[in-house]
């Protein structure tokens, strides 16, 4: 069904089609033509019909349809107006066995953030959950958290703001007191055995078309930074960016290096073991931080990073 609506989406964007020769083009009938360009129209796509047939003539800033249609990565878009939290839908459809599918919604009301704190998301926003199937080891599974943070700096960038990197997934705009403001963050859930992995969401919570006033005190958001984005072509820039990086896993650490901003400074780092504090020197695969202390090399797995001004 939603192939078949792509598939009309196609055939209008290239100029007016008649319904008789969609419906023999794509083998339905004529019936089932007119439906799916209702539906189109119903989910904002504006839809010409005059006497030379059907012609797309604009595509709508959000929604299911609009991310799925010239997405050039292999994802089924599950979208919703509002909803609780997409990674707990998505965990939901891991559940049900599928994979490959990007939970979406403009809002929701019940967003989870690291370490069970809240996550403020409004409507305007873009919040997603991508559910994976890699084989891959557990170990390996801190990779896909960096790709979706380098997924999305490259994204904001192109979008002209100045985003950053800091370890391990946060991405950030400094703000020009030295400070940096909370752009996005990234909650990564998994289930699998000790060898493999079962499934993986990539939970991404990207500030985009909402006020800073509506958010924590230390974020930001694309609006304050930049304007308002259009918020389906930001949207298949972060997929499309994090599928080529999760087909090849070698590539994400050296784009994470080159999008950081941690590595060079000092940081603290609250970790399960205790408190690390001295200067970022690397990153290795699959995520971990190289640190450099007064009592040598330390090598962190996970934790909470903060950026410490010079000493
Ligand atoms: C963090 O604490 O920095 C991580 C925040 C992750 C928020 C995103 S929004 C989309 C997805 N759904 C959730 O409930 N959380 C993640």
């Amino acid at each position: 069904m939603q192939d078949t609506r792509h598939r009309v989406l196609d055939a209008i964007a290239d100029g007016p089609v008649s319904g008789p020769a969609l419906a023999d083009r794509l083998d339905v009938s004529r019936a089932a033509v007119w439906k799916h360009i209702e539906a189109l129209r119903e989910a904002g796509f504006s839809i010409d019909g005059g006497g030379d047939g059907y012609e797309l003539v604009s595509t709508p800033d959000f929604g299911g349809e609009a991310v799925a249609f010239g997405l050039d990565a292999p994802f089924d878009v599950a979208y919703h107006d509002t909803i609780q939290s997409t990674n707990d839908r998505a965990r939901e459809l891991a559940a049900e066995g599928r994979e490959d599918v990007v939970v979406l919604a403009d809002e929701q009301t019940g967003g989870r953030g690291r370490l069970d704190r809240e996550w403020a998301a409004p409507a305007g926003g873009i919040w997603l959950s991508i559910l994976l199937r890699p084989t891959v080891p557990p170990a390996d599974a801190p990779a896909f958290t960096l790709a979706a943070a380098v997924a999305t700096t490259r994204a904001a960038r192109e979008a002209g703001v100045d985003a950053a990197i800091k370890w391990p997934n946060d991405v950030l705009v400094p703000d020009g007191d030295g400070d940096q403001r909370k752009l996005t963050g990234i909650l990564t859930e998994m289930e699998g055995e000790a060898d493999r992995v079962a499934w993986i969401v990539v939970g991404i919570g990207i500030n985009a078309n909402v006020d800073a006033a509506d958010l924590v005190a230390d974020a930001t958001s694309l609006r304050e930074e930049g304007g308002d984005v259009n918020r389906r072509v930001f949207t298949q820039r972060v997929l499309e960016e994090f599928h080529d990086l999760r087909s090849e896993l070698d590539a994400v650490v050296p784009a994470w290096r080159d999008l950081a901003d941690t590595l060079g400074r000092r940081v603290r780092v609250d970790t399960p073991g205790g408190e690390i504090v001295g200067e970022a020197v690397d990153v290795e695969f699959p995520g971990t931080l190289v640190v450099e202390t007064d009592d040598g090399t330390v090598r962190v797995n996970a934790g909470d990073c903060e950026h410490l001004r010079p000493a």
